[in-house]
This record gives structure tokens, C-alpha cells and sequence, in this order.
């Protein structure tokens, strides 16, 4: 099963750039392409269908859909932007792993701005000095057909968790926001994110896998329910009528998010993508794909049992906690890239803001360097280029080239100078040595980085920002400035 990751993408593509109408060999050659793309495709289905079992392994339990419903949406003129307090979130758990799971919705849930419900398969012991959500058992559901072979029936009370919420009639809803009981949200980039569609009308929003082949065997169509997903609140209410039918039509179905999505291509709405949702469908590291995040603002974070510790020589939930100190001083910023050159030394400096520096020797172009490095591995624990549905680039094996990374230790706010202070420290790891006659990144310690709080950033055109090397007077430090391009400022080797 695991060959199939190893499709040759050039054989697909080129029918995209052929021009049907040329000459009689461009015929032929069409038909042979499109002969070849045909067994592929045959090919990789049959593979598919028989490797989907593993794949989603321990984690079928927690995929999900919901929606609630809330009041009398006319009347909502208190404000015209959406806030958090318009937003109810269902969040899928399960009893059995709900002791350690419910520590990640602790570090994003906060009981007094927000609004949830833990929807549960069965009573689990709840403390209201926690902080977190209302837990409620799901509506029994053993009357609905389900016939995956591989999957769990628990997808279908999942995949009821926005018709549940909505039932419970809460006032002044505008959204529904499902997510696993392993999803991290970063709520204010979430409401950043809502603030584009109009909450009366009809929306789906969410993200893929990162995995091309888990996009071919569900959807290219379908928010990955880890990854979390929005229903607007005209939408569920529109979705609450039918889901129950609807559900009655796909027994066959997986799990409860691509329930979900034969529920929307029934009713005609298609996914509004916004990639900044993460399902995260791979193993190992997540550094490269955190070290060059799309210009897109942080949403949420997924499968953090599966990949390691974001921060080294940190528990999972301790290098999450870590990356809540930059969020709160500014998530618009957070997990933002950018670019720029020590041109003196001739070294690439890569900023992901709140999270780590990268420095490299010599000039990478931003092309290369936007790119996610391939640290992790795909869903099929492989290391292969093919199995994305985004660019990435492989790890560099040059002796000079392995990146020197400096990791988020401390975050303020500076109140004086009215900018936030990241300090980010050297990963003390062996490099290998290198012959270049060139300055030697080793020689520093430390990374300090300032910006300003940019809460606005997502109210404008999507852009990197900017950082600048600036003069440090501490020996084993360098000073970084990272904020709005200047007129006529690029990111220029
Ligand atoms: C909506 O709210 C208004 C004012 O609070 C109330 O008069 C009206 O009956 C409500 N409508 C519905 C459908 O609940
Ligand atoms: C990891 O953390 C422990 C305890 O905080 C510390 O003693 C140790 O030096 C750390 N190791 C590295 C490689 O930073
Ligand atoms: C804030 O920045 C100023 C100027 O760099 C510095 O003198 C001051 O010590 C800083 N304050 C804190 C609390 O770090």
C-alpha cells in the first residue's frame, strides 16, 4: 500500500498544458496520457482502499462535525464585526481519552470570553474549577445503518454535533466552529478569519489534508474535521432539516467529516478553503511546515499526539503553553514568516515569529526558503515528495547548509518602546563540519527579535513581512527587526 505515494506527478500534469487542438501528434499523445493517468488512477484507488484502514488509525474516534443553533439572528445588531462571543464551538471527545486530551482545550479555551460544548460517547468525571467547556452526552444514535468496515460508528453521532448544538437554541450565534478534542485553536485569528463571510448566508469553511492521498480517497471537497471547520449559522439552521435524512443515505461512509460534506454537496455548498486550519495528516516534525506557515493567519493546530513536541526537551502540552505567550501578545503575527540576508556574513535569515530563527549559510532565495522543509513524515510514514498537495523542499544534505535554528524561549511586551521582545535560543545540536571560508553561525547564542504588535494585518492585502539585521552590541547575539515593508523594501539576496 505504501507504493502508492510514489506516483510520478509528471505524468499527470501535462494534459493541464496541452493544447487539444494542435496537430494529430498532440492527439495521440493526449490519449497516451490520458491512458496512463486512467491506470493511475485505477491503480492508486485499489491501493487506497486497501491501506485507508491504518491510515486513520486511533484517530477515527475523533473526527467530527457539529453545529448549534442560536437565536433569533435578525436581531443581532449589538455589533456588526464578529466577535468570540458570537461563536459556539463543538468540540468531538471521547470518554477514554478525555483525561488527556482535555489538556490541550485548556490551553486555548477560555470559560468567560467563549462559548462550547464537549460532546461526549459517555460521562466522564467533570471539575467546574477546570475552566472548560460544558460536557454533554450525544443523542444515541444506534438507529442509524453504518456499514464501513473500517471505520467507527461513533462518526455518525460526530458528524450530528452542529444539528445537537443548534437544537440547544443558545442566542446569538452567528457561528458553529467544530474541532477534536486534539485540535488547538488560535481563537482570535479564528474570528479574523470569520470576519470575511457574511454568517446569514450559506458557509463551509475549513481546510484538506496535507496528505494528496487522503484528499483523493475522501474529498479535495471536504474540511477535515481535526483540522477543525465553520458552518455559518444560516447554514446550519438549513443543514439541521435534512442532516438526518442525509445521514441515512451514506452508511458507507468513513468517518464523520466526510458525512459532513455529502450533507453540503447535497445542499449545494461547496468549501470555502482557508488554509490556515491544520489537520496535520503527517508524523515526526513538524518544524518545516511551522517554520515557513502559508501568509495566511494561524487558525488551528492538529494531531499533537501524533508529531512530536513542538519545542525541544518539552512535554507536547509545555511547548504548546510556550507558543501561547507570543499568541496572546500578537497572534495576527504568530508562526509568521520572514525573510531576509546578513549580507556582511552572507547568511539567509528565516524568522517564524513566536516560534524560531533559522540562519543558514549562504543565499537561499525566498522561493526556496517559503518553502516548508520536509522534517516531517506523510501520513504513511514515508519520506516523499510526492505525497503533498503543496510544494516542499527536502532537508539539505550539504555539510554547510543544515540550518542553525534558534527556538522561541521568551516573549514580552516592551511598553516603552511599544514593540513585543521574542528571545529565541540555539538548539544545541552537532553541526557537521564545514569547509567554507565563511562566518560560522555557531558563534551565537541568542536571537532577539522585535516587532510591533500588528493586529491589523489580516485587514490588508496578504503580505510577509519584513525583518532587518540590526546592529547588536552583545557578543553571540543578533538583533532582528521584523514589521511592515518599507516603500520599495524586498526581500532581495
Ligand atoms: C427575536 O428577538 C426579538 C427581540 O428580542 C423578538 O421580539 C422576536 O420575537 C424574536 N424572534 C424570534 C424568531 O425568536
Ligand atoms: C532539557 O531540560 C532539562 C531540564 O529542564 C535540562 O536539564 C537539560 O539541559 C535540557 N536539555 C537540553 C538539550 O536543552
Ligand atoms: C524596554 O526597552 C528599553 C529601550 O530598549 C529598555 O531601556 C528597557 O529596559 C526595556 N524595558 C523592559 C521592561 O525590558
Amino acid at each position: 500500500m505504501k507504493d502508492s505515494e510514489k506516483l510520478n506527478p509528471t505524468l499527470v500534469n501535462p494534459t493541464t498544458q496541452q493544447r487539444p487542438s494542435h496537430s494529430h501528434s498532440a492527439k495521440i499523445m493526449l490519449w497516451l496520457i490520458l491512458a496512463v493517468s486512467l491506470t493511475y488512477f485505477i491503480y492508486t484507488l485499489k491501493l487506497v482502499s486497501t491501506s485507508s484502514n491504518c491510515n486513520h488509525g486511533p484517530f477515527s474516534i475523533n473526527h467530527h462535525s457539529s453545529s448549534i443553533n442560536a437565536a433569533n439572528s435578525t436581531t443581532i445588531s449589538s455589533s456588526k464585526r464578529t466577535e468570540l462571543r458570537h461563536v459556539v464551538f463543538g468540540i468531538a471527545a471521547s470518554s477514554k481519552l478525555w483525561e488527556q486530551r482535555k489538556n490541550y482545550i485548556k490551553l486555548w479555551y477560555n470559560e468567560k470570553k467563549m462559548r462550547g460544548i464537549v460532546w461526549m460517547d459517555d460521562n466522564v468525571k467533570t471539575n467546574p474549577n477546570e475552566g472548560l467547556p460544558p460536557v454533554k452526552i450525544s443523542t444515541d444514535t444506534s438507529n442509524f445503518p453504518y456499514t464501513n468496515k473500517q471505520g467507527h460508528r461513533s462518526a455518525i453521532r460526530i458528524s450530528r454535533i452542529v444539528s445537537e448544538t443548534l437544537r440547544l437554541g443558545l442566542k446569538d450565534v452567528r457561528w458553529f466552529v467544530m474541532g477534536d478534542d486534539d485540535t488547538v485553536f488560535v481563537t482570535n485569528n479564528l474570528i479574523r478569519v470569520l470576519n470575511k463571510y457574511d454568517h446569514k448566508q450559506f458557509y463551509y469553511i475549513g481546510s484538506l489534508s496535507e496528505s494528496h492521498l487522503q484528499n483523493i480517497y475522501f474529498s479535495y471537497g471536504m474540511a477535515y474535521g481535526g483540522g477543525g471547520f465553520a458552518i455559518s449559522y444560516g447554514l446550519a439552521k438549513a443543514l439541521v432539516k435534512m442532516q438526518d435524512r442525509c445521514i441515512h443515505r451514506y452508511p458507507g461512509l468513513y468517518g464523520s467529516d466526510d458525512r459532513m460534506q455529502a450533507c453540503m454537496a447535497e445542499l449545494g455548498v461547496p468549501l470555502t478553503k482557508e488554509i490556515g486550519f491544520h489537520q496535520y495528516d503527517v508524523y515526526g516534525n513538524l518544524f518545516g511546515l511551522l517554520a515557513a506557515h502559508p501568509v495566511t493567519p494561524l487558525v488551528s493546530l492538529h494531531h499533537l499526539d501524533v508529531v512530536e513536541p513542538i519545542f525541544p526537551n518539552a512535554t507536547r502540552v509545555e511547548a504548546l503553553q510556550r507558543l501561547t505567550i507570543p499568541m496572546k501578545l500578537d497572534s495576527a503575527g504568530l508562526i509568521q514568516q520572514s525573510i531576509c540576508y546578513d549580507k556582511e556574513k552572507r547568511w539567509t535569515i528565516s524568522v517564524s515569529w513566536g516560534f524560531a530563527v533559522q540562519i543558514f549559510r549562504g543565499i537561499f532565495s525566498p522561493r526556496e526558503i517559503e518553502m516548508p522543509s520536509r522534517t516531517f513524515l506523510n501520513w504513511y510514514r514515508r519520506a516523499d515528495y510526492t505525497a503533498y498537495a503543496f510544494n516542499t523542499r527536502p532537508v539539505t544534505r550539504h555539510p554547510c547548509q543544515k540550518p542553525f535554528v534558534f527556538y522561541l524561549s521568551k516573549a514580552k511586551f516592551n511598553s516603552t518602546i511599544q514593540q513585543t521582545v521574542s528571545e529565541y535560543e540555539k538548539h544545541r545540536v552537532p553541526h557537521p563540519e564545514c569547509r567554507w571560508k565563511m562566518a560560522n553561525p555557531s558563534a551565537l547564542d541568542k536571537v532577539v527579535v522585535y516587532k510591533k504588535p500588528d493586529p491589523h494585518l489580516w485587514d490588508r492585502a496578504p503580505r510577509r513581512n519584513c525583518c532587518r539585521v540590526m546592529k547588536s552590541n552583545k557578543k553571540g547575539r543578533m538583533v532582528i527587526n521584523v514589521g511592515i515593508c518599507k516603500d520599495g523594501e524586498v526581500s532581495e539576496p
